[in-house]
């Protein structure tokens, strides 16, 4: 390491929170799928900054968006109208097929939003008596940082030390729809799930559950909201992960990639009920619908779309799937994914996944350790057959033990 890379990572840890254990590589410049460090060696990104970089490092489209828009405008606050944001709602809408939008900056931010929505509408279409909506939630998942997002998290971590917490939520098993149908009660009004779970380590959940969920939410006069924020934009080779299952969702988070990873952008869609019961002075951000976060989003979109990202995804998702499946290593206990949200599960004997990412790292590759013994791979849309060749050679030198 040189002097400069100690000296950054020095500094950081001296006045820096330690939220964060990174990986001591120091990044300076990125494009495509590849990013340098301070002391110019060349990674390929499986991370993309946690799916928030789908369309590629420095997206040069997007980038001259962003440089167009910040030398004319870039806040206004939502006190004013600005010229990017009906644009802005009217591409998203015409993408997705919502019909209503509430745009924000963070994934929590979308995630808050949503809850408070619903719970307003629990109160005025449902007739829900005030202050007992519930929300049913999913065991592992990952919806964001906040309190209240917290206080329906599972994982220790996360919440430890951060009480006292939101009343309001109901977990149950992910992948269990039956233990989703015992926990609605009158006061239930809605549901909060992640298509696949990411930060739990890509958890597919069995074929036929979020059909399932759809129905019971139908069936039972209840919002079905998935968040989307991880898997959404591309990320599992369609649009929205939804698709795989031909579902749609009352009310769908999206954040990350909704900005290419130049800003941060995220929304709430919905049908005109849900979002409907909004009123002004009752939410809102200073930041949120932006000038330049609607053209960057703009523009992170129409990339997305017109340089075939989704199809890519699908596509070489497919092979590097098979391809890892086929990897010979007692190491791996189970390989899974969809489109470009892959992971490899390491067998506890393993000895933990971070070793395998340092050793990775040392030939080139960034991805990250999650709930100890998971790789996580997830590099950005525009992964070429060749790269992913090239990333494959190292996974398996650092899986079966071989010399790069
Ligand atoms: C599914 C999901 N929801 C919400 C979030 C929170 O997003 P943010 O970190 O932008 O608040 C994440 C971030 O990893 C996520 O994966």
């Amino acid at each position: 390491m040189t002097q400069q890379a100690a000296d950054l990572i020095g500094t950081e840890s001296r006045l820096g929170a330690h939220n964060y254990k990174p990986l001591d590589v120091v990044l300076a410049r990125g494009e495509g799928v590849y990013v340098w460090d301070v002391e110019g060696n060349r990674y390929l990104d499986c991370l993309s900054a946690y799916s928030a970089v789908n369309q590629g490092h420095c997206h040069p489209k997007i980038l001259e968006a962003m440089v167009a828009q910040a030398s004319k405008l870039t806040l206004t606050s939502r006190a004013f109208r600005n010229d990017q944001l009906a644009p802005f709602y009217e591409e998203l809408a015409a993408l997705t097929g919502s019909h209503k939008i509430l745009p924000m900056n963070s994934g929590a931010e979308a995630v808050e939003s949503a809850i408070k929505t619903v719970r307003k509408w629990g109160y005025e279409v449902r007739g829900v008596p005030e202050n007992q909506a519930e929300i049913i939630v999913c065991s592992d998942n990952f919806h964001g940082r906040t309190i209240s997002v917290v206080s329906f998290s599972t994982d220790p971590d996360a919440r430890g030390g951060f009480g006292p917490f939101t009343p309001g939520f109901r977990t149950v098993p992910f992948g269990d729809a039956a233990a989703m149908e015992a926990a609605i009660t009158p006061n239930t009004v809605a549901v909060l799930l992640e298509p696949i779970q990411g930060e739990a380590g890509v958890v597919i959940p069995p074929p036929g559950y979020l059909r399932r969920v759809r129905e019971l939410c139908t069936e039972r006069g209840i919002v079905m909201i998935l968040d989307e924020i991880q898997t959404g934009l591309g990320r599992t080779g369609k649009l929205l992960a939804e698709e795989h299952e031909g579902v749609e969702a009352d009310v769908t988070l999206i954040g990350k990639a909704l900005s290419g990873g130049f800003y941060p952008v995220s929304a709430v869609l919905s049908n005109s009920e849900v979002l409907g019961v909004l009123k002004p002075g009752q939410h809102g951000s200073t930041f949120g619908g932006n000038p330049l976060a609607c053209a960057v989003a703009r523009a992170a979109m129409r990339v997305l779309v017109e340089e075939g990202m989704i199809d890519n995804a699908a596509a070489q998702g497919a092979y590097f799937l098979e391809q890892l499946a086929g990897i010979r290593s007692n190491l791996v206990r189970e390989v899974r994914g969809r489109g470009l949200m892959l992971a490899v599960e390491l067998h506890p004997e393993a000895g933990g996944a971070r070793r395998y990412c340092e050793q990775l790292r040392a030939r080139g590759i960034l991805a990250k350790d999650t709930h100890d013994h998971t790789i996580r791979i997830a590099p950005p849309l525009v992964i070429t057959r060749e790269q992913v060749d090239w990333a494959l050679e190292r996974f398996d030198a650092v899986l079966t033990g071989a010399q790069a």
